[in-house]
């Protein structure tokens, strides 16, 4: 394997420490702990493990979780009513509705009634329309976590051509966005793209986030790139990323890994928003 293996999670614990330390100041100069207030709408098995990630992790760096579990036949405007009652509360200063919600609720709804102050997510049209402008307010976490492991690995993202495979609101939109944003030349691929591994094997930074298990293979990897795989796929051989990480690591300069390259980003970079959120509400008062 000739690729350096990007290692998200002591990047993620470096962020998580500085988070930490930016907590215990904010505690000490308002006299409370910033809060994240979570919501879970029924009993999907991944979303509990992923928001059980979260309250974890806000608890190791002094960030209070405040929990919300609703039944999954929960109606729409009850749902909107306590994102509701979370944005009058003084004392929550971010919002997150783990997605996907279940089918019979609007969830782009939902999630344009959280005050685009509280959207730790950035998934809020203001917060989406903020970043489209290059002007971003709280900027979604996974591609910000992939900006933070780009720039930690010292990769130039000025001049590169960036392929990203995946269009979501939640990674593809917003890491071009922001690659764009760094001056890289970005390329869009999405399940019409013709020939997509010929498009991605012109990359100098590849960043993956489809959702298909070992979709790219070392034929859509340019020597010498960096691999940035956002995908966590659970198949027979457990979680697996979007690129096939054996065949890529040996033509890539440098690749992460799944698990434990993007995913702890994500979650350090929600702790990050939080305080950033907390920060910029108690400057508004
Ligand atoms: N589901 C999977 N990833 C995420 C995320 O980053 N935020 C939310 N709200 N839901 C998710």
């Amino acid at each position: 394997m000739a690729a350096r293996v990007i290692d998200g999670k002591a990047v993620a614990a470096a962020v998580k420490e500085r988070v930490k330390v930016d907590a215990a100041a904010f505690a000490e100069e308002f006299g409370r702990a910033p809060a994240l207030a979570t919501v879970l709408v029924g009993e999907d098995p991944a979303s509990q493990v992923y928001i059980g990630g979260k309250r974890k992790a806000s608890g190791e760096v002094g960030i209070r979780s405040v929990h919300h579990e609703l039944d999954a036949a929960t109606r729409q405007e009850d749902l909107e009513g306590l994102v509701g009652d979370l944005n009058a509360d003084e004392e929550v200063d971010g919002i997150l509705v783990q997605l996907p919600l279940p089918d019979h609720l609007d969830s782009d709804a939902v999630v344009a009634t959280i005050d685009p102050a509280k959207d730790v997510d950035g998934l809020t049209p203001v917060n989406a329309g903020l970043l489209a402008h290059g002007t971003p307010g709280l900027v979604s976490c996974t591609p910000a976590g992939v900006m933070e492991l780009l720039a930690h690995e010292g990769v130039e993202v000025e001049g590169a051509h960036a392929v990203v495979v995946g269009r979501s609101k939640l990674v593809g939109v917003p890491v071009a966005r922001l690659l764009l944003m760094g001056n890289a030349t970005v390329t869009m691929c999405h399940s019409r793209t013709r020939d997509l591994d010929a498009v991605c094997a012109q990359a100098d930074i590849l960043v993956a986030a489809v959702g298909v298990p070992r979709l790219l293979g070392k034929d859509a990897v340019k020597p010498g790139a960096v691999v940035i795989d956002v995908g966590i796929n659970r198949t027979e051989d457990g979680l697996v990323g979007d690129v096939d990480f054996d065949a890529a690591a040996e033509v890539a300069s440098a690749i992460t890994p799944v698990p434990g390259g993007v995913g702890p980003m994500t979650i350090a970079m929600l702790l990050h928003n939080t305080l950033a959120a907390g920060r910029a509400r108690m400057a508004s008062r």
